[in-house]
């Protein structure tokens, strides 16, 4: 894929196109991130509410001479056929008080009947799922289609990642690109963070928070918060959409522009960490090929059990909504 901008022959270049299945507060952020970034030429937007869909449409396409000629329009499953991406953010949200899991039984229903009619309408690209649990219903999505599991890519614990790191700016006091800090395990209550590989401007993160006078205790507060961020978020306005949108948006602009970057997803562990046959959230490889290398960040042993017990935790509810 060649990006937009190179000085080669227009006849070259590729049309982007992306299926949006699910136009709720996150599918129309999404869209909205989209428009903003120039990520595709062709954005589908499909969802059983036809009208919405169509004023969304109508909307989006008014943000085009401010930013980008994306080409937005109100489609169907049918529209996959041709498309690099499709993107799943349909689904039941929490309410307050809910847990990710306790949504399995809805939406994997849901999910089910949006992964076949796109497998039938000979679909080849790669699937980015957001609707929770996503860890699950990135699986699933995987088994249901029989992709290739380097094409379906879950946001996984990217989402937690963010919010990790900018509650560890805050707190540190630096700038926000200094922070290299990832949540590994579940997206939700059984995730943990990976203090040891974890740094500030190239320097160990244990190192930099002892030497600013925040003790492990306040860490781990911080994690605690981060842990239940979206809960918290939820409480206040109903739902959460920006954060895993612009998550959603980043993805699609590594596989659509073959970037070849490293962000933590909802990645097929296949020996990592000792798991297998399950999707949970470590950073990985992003380009054309989807999760292009799954990569496994070295934990202590007391983080290898917090991995191990998120994974035991998900396979559980994985293998039940499968049954
Ligand atoms: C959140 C939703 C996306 O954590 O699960 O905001």
């Amino acid at each position: 894929m060649i990006k937009k901008g190179s000085k080669i022959l227009a006849n070259q270049i590729k049309h982007t196109k992306v299926v949006l299945v699910g136009d709720g507060a996150v599918g129309s952020s999404y869209a909205f991130a989209m428009m903003q970034q120039q990520v595709a030429d062709e954005l589908v937007i499909v969802d059983i509410q036809q009208d919405h869909i169509k004023g969304d449409a109508l909307d989006l396409e008014d943000v085009q001479p401010f930013t980008s000629p994306l080409d937005v329009h109100a489609g169907s499953y049918a529209d996959a056929g041709d498309a690099d991406l499709v993107v799943i953010t349909a689904g039941v949200p929490r309410k307050p008080g809910e847990t990710r899991l306790d949504l399995v039984n809805k939406n994997m229903k849901i999910l089910e009947s949006i992964v076949t009619p796109v497998v039938d309408s000979g679909f080849k690209g790669t699937f980015i799922v957001s609707a929770n649990p996503v860890d699950v219903l990135t699986a699933a999505t995987q088994r249901l289609s029989g992709f290739p599991k380097n094409r379906v890519i879950g946001t996984g614990t990217s989402l937690d990642s963010s919010r990790w790191q900018v509650a560890l700016a805050h707190k540190l006091n630096v700038d926000l690109r200094s922070v290299n800090a990832d949540i590994l395990g579940e997206h939700g209550d059984s995730e943990f963070a990976a203090y040891s590989a974890a740094t500030v401007d190239g320097q160990p993160l244990l190192d930099v928070a002892k030497k600013a006078g925040v003790s492990q205790a306040e860490l781990e507060q911080l994690e605690q918060e981060t842990r239940t961020k979206g809960g918290s978020i939820i409480k206040l306005k109903g739902a959460t959409f920006y954060g895993v949108a612009t998550s959603l948006m980043t993805l699609s602009r590594a596989v659509l522009h073959n970037e070849n970057i490293v962000l933590p997803v909802g990645a097929p562990v296949d020996g990592q960490y000792g798991l297998s046959d399950m999707y949970i959230g470590t950073p990985a490889l992003i380009n054309e090929n989807g999760i292009a290398k799954v990569l496994e960040v070295p934990l202590t042993d007391e983080e290898q059990a917090k991995m191990v017990a998120s994974a035991k935790q998900l396979k559980q509810v994985l293998d039940d909504a499968m049954n």
